[in-house]
């Protein structure tokens, strides 16, 4: 089977399409024959040499998540079938013709989308019902702010926090990002090179945020959040270290928290599908949410995939097709 490896750490050219042996499940595994894989900012920050991949996973394919078709079972499956049409969210690997993944990780294509869509959603959907859901505890009527609203990652908050009664404000860096936003169901779009987030929303103050960013965004953020706010990092690429008041966490009640979900074992990951499937799967099937999905690729022009990524003008997210 064919598969796109990172030869070493580097730019775009470091990818390159080769052939491997094939895949055999494990009893509780699927082997799916993958239609489309999804490009994600952590790939990206892999393939840099800056986001090492769990030990027990491919270290050199990356990819996080897959749409394709189940074509074997491994003796102890139950929920899924060979020919059923999935979606999955993996450890590492997903850059390949096949996949081999544990069934609970699995779910089943929505109606109504096709693999590149489908291919779209697990990374961005799981990440964020764990954070802003289920760490952040939102609730209808709370107000969360997103950094990053044309992200894969943001797109998908907006797009939940709104079908689920709660206000969105997030923050862009052009106005036509700020548009599309607003199309999605963002109340308010802060661009973020022109306007400081944190004086545009000091007076109304926010209850969750959503964070990417750290460094400089780290005391802003503090700044507005109202008090019992929750600050979730999910990432931290203005910068790792901050200084923190404990006096302000204290009186403001606040929570800090964050995580990364590709390390976390099949067990979480089964029961956070469960969560998305019960919570996120109707609002697509409905039409609530939409998939955005920005250009797709041949699998053989993975660099310029990726280059598209890097250059950042993309709102949604960038896919790889293996048809
Ligand atoms: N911890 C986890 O489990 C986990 C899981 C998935 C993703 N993530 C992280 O989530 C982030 C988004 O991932 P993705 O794949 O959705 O990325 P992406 O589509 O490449 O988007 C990156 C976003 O960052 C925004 N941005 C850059 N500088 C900014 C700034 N100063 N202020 C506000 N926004 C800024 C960009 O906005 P403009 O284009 O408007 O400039 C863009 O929307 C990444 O950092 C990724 O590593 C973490």
């Amino acid at each position: 089977m064919k598969s796109i490896i990172i030869t070493q750490f580097g730019g775009p050219d470091v990818l390159k399409v080769v052939n491997v042996p094939n895949l055999d499940t494990l009893k509780n595994e699927v082997l799916i024959e993958v239609k489309a894989s999804g490009i994600n900012r952590s790939d990206i920050l892999q393939r840099e040499g800056k986001y090492a991949a769990p030990a027990e996973n491919s270290i050199i394919i990356p990819g996080l998540e897959v749409a394709g078709v189940i074509v074997a079972c491994g003796s102890e499956v139950t929920r899924f079938k060979i020919g059923d049409k999935v979606c999955a969210l993996l450890s590492g690997g997903g850059y390949s013709q096949f996949v081999t993944v544990n069934e609970g990780q699995c779910l089943s294509v929505p109606s109504g989308l096709g693999f590149i869509e489908a291919a779209s959603l697990p990374e961005t959907i799981f990440t964020v019902w764990s954070n802003v859901f289920e760490r952040g505890h939102i609730q209808s009527g709370e107000t969360l702010l997103v950094h990053g609203g044309s992200s894969g990652i943001g797109i998908t908050a907006i797009q939940i926090a709104h079908a689920l009664g709660i206000k969105v404000v997030t923050t862009v860096g052009s106005k036509s990002k700020a548009d599309f936003c607003y199309e999605l169901g963002a109340d308010l779009c802060i661009n973020y090179k022109i306007q400081d987030f944190e004086r545009e929303l000091k007076n109304e103050g926010v209850d969750v945020i959503l964070d990417m960013r750290g460094g400089d965004y780290f005391q802003k953020n503090l700044n507005i959040l109202n008090k019992e706010g929750r600050l979730i990092h999910i990432n931290s690429e203005g910068g790792d270290k901050v200084e923190l008041s404990i006096w302000e966490i204290m009186t403001k009640r606040l929570t800090i928290t964050g995580s990364t979900l590709r390390d976390r074992d099949y067990r979480y990951k089964t029961q956070l599908a469960n969560a998305v499937y019960q919570n996120v799967w109707s609002l697509i099937e409905s039409g609530c949410f939409k998939p955005v999905v920005y250009k797709t690729f041949p699998y053989w022009d993975v660099i310029e995939a990726h280059r598209c990524l890097e250059k950042g003008e993309h709102i949604g997210k960038v896919m790889l097709s293996w048809d």
